[in-house]
């Protein structure tokens, strides 16, 4: 995966600003899937457990399942944050996480809303530490796992 294009300022950069966020992983992914919400509220119908529907954010926000699928995503993005000199080695994984994604009819282009709710949240937390500097650190670290993801959609029309 491409991670040469991170300058050893740019990963020094994330693993500061990422230190705060993972003090509470749970809490800040609330704040970053609250965003995603109101950026795509079209996200919402995708989450389903045990085939129940939710009927708004704030229901789905306060469900047990969600709540562990937050702690899934931040979770994702703290082992990138952990392989910033080896993000090649989450590659596969990352590429079948694709899959699983496209499995339940995720669209590639949510992921653009995604980055834009991660860097929303990144924001709230680190208020005027989040320089543009560490914008586009984090800007470059998410395409990377993003180009990953897409993998899985590209691979399962080639198996098609
Ligand atoms: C458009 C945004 C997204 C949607 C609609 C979405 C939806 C889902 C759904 C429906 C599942 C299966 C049920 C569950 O495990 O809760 C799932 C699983 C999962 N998602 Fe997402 N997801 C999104 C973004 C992400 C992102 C950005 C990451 C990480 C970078 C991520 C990481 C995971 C993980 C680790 C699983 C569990 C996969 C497994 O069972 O092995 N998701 N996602």
């Amino acid at each position: 995966m491409e991670s040469g294009r991170l300058s050893s300022t740019e990963k020094a950069l994330i693993r500061e600003s990422w230190q705060k966020v993972s003090s509470n992983l749970l809490q800040h992914g609330i704040v970053l899937f609250t965003r995603l919400f109101d950026l795509d509220p079209d996200l919402l119908p995708l989450f389903q457990y045990n085939c129940r529907q939710f009927s708004s954010p704030l229901e789905c926000l306060s469900s047990p399942e969600f709540l562990d699928h937050i702690r899934k995503v931040m979770l994702v993005i703290d082992a990138a944050v952990t392989h910033l000199e080896n993000l090649s080695s989450l590659e596969e994984y990352l590429t079948n996480l694709g899959k699983k994604h496209q499995a339940v009819g995720v669209k590639v282009d949510s992921f653009s809303a995604v980055g834009e709710s991660l860097l929303f949240m990144l924001e709230k937390c680190l208020s005027t530490a989040f320089s543009s500097d560490v914008r586009e650190a984090w800007t470059k670290l998410y395409g990377a796992v993003v180009k990953a993801m897409s993998r899985g959609w590209d691979a399962r029309k080639e198996g098609e």
